[in-house]
């Protein structure tokens, strides 16, 4: 059996994988697109994308947000801000709103419950989707209550040594799994995913990614590239690489046809072309910024983060253009996950 059979049975081992991993494999790309095609026709969801907090308790050695970044200027969005935000994102069209910001203990339950509900009371018809970091499977249950119905948490790698290479010893690989796991019972959609091209990352890492995603199945997986940030210790290394961020979302569309996968601005931010070409590997989601734009610059994952400077209006219209002229088409509806 070739290859790409065997990674849409699921029957592929390890050596396998690593070998596409490295080296591709011929008609991986076309099969991908052909496989989203079958699933999801030409439809690109749109996510909108509220960035409503960028202090972290975190230290995590990537990621520009980071508590020890003493360099950032800190901001919080008001639940009045926030609540502006999904207003003209509703106008544009957006029927799923990200409410993502760091691990900000400023925002406690009660408040962060209370933002949910009252988007849900006047959105009835759209999703609500944090991506907030790792929480107690209480605070989990208490947000499903309010109102909220997906949550992003990305596990970043599921290998505990790369894992602590990536994060301070206060954090585990072991508790994020929890927390996704949690979030899955609760009767969440849940996405998670990992950096292509992390500092230390082997392929071996890569499979083992894969396969926890296998054991966890997610509605849905995002990925994108490793890029560093200046005042973070990662500061000198390499960006992760487009081809090989194209190529595992061609193999995460073969292993999982149905998964939601997002073209990400990270992908878009290492080439001006990315998120089109990730569209045409396989990816059916893209996440336009909804922010206001006067914090859009704080909120700096890592340098050079790209639509920094449009208005949520442009961004939205901007990405319109590029979804069709990559052959796709946006939808406006609510953008649930297809299960066969
Ligand atoms: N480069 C690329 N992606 C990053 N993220 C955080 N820091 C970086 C970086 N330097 C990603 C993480 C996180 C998501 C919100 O952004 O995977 O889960
Ligand atoms: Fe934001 Fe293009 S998607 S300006």
């Amino acid at each position: 059996m070739d290859i790409i059979k065997k990674l849409e049975n699921r029957t592929f081992t390890d050596g396998e994988l690593i070998r596409v991993i490295e080296n591709g494999c011929e008609g991986l790309r076309e099969r991908a697109d052909e496989i989203r095609r079958q699933v999801y026709g030409r439809a690109v969801y749109i996510r909108g994308l509220i960035e409503f907090t960028n202090y972290c308790k975190n230290n995590c050695y990537y990621c520009g947000i980071r508590h020890g970044n003493g360099r950032l200027e800190r901001y919080r969005l008001t639940k009045e801000e926030i609540l502006l935000c999904c207003e003209e994102g509703y106008r544009l069209g957006f029927r799923t709103f990200v409410l993502q910001g760091g691990e900000d203990p400023y925002f406690g339950d009660d408040l962060i419950c209370d933002i949910i509900s009252a988007i849900r009371r006047k959105y009835e018809d759209c999703a609500i989707t944090l991506s907030i970091g790792e929480k107690s499977r209480e605070s989990y249950e208490a947000f499903y209550k309010a109102g909220a119905n997906r949550y992003l948490l990305r596990h970043e790698t599921a290998d505990n040594a790369h894992y602590s290479k990536l994060h301070p010893a206060s954090m585990s690989l072991e508790n994020r799994k929890r927390c996704l796991f949690d979030l899955k019972e609760i009767g969440y959609q849940v996405g998670s995913g990992f950096m292509v091209g992390s500092p230390f990352q082997t392929a071996q890492n890569l499979v083992s990614d894969i396969r926890f995603l296998m054991e966890l199945e997610p509605d849905m997986i995002g990925i994108g590239p490793f890029i560093r940030h200046n005042d973070t210790p990662f500061a000198k290394y390499e960006s992760g690489s487009l081809e090989l961020t194209l190529r595992l979302i061609s193999i995460l569309r073969l292993v999982f046809p149905w998964a939601l996968l997002p073209s990400t601005t990270a992908l878009g931010t290492i080439h001006p072309m990315g998120r089109e070409m990730g569209l045409k590997a396989g990816a059916n989601v893209v996440m336009p910024n909804l922010s206001p734009v006067s914090v859009r610059k704080l909120y700096s994952l890592y340098d050079n983060k790209i639509c920094t400077g449009d208005e949520s209006a442009q961004c939205r219209s901007c990405l319109e253009n590029r979804v069709k002229n990559a052959g796709y088409e946006i939808v406006t509806d609510i953008g649930n996950v297809k299960r066969k």
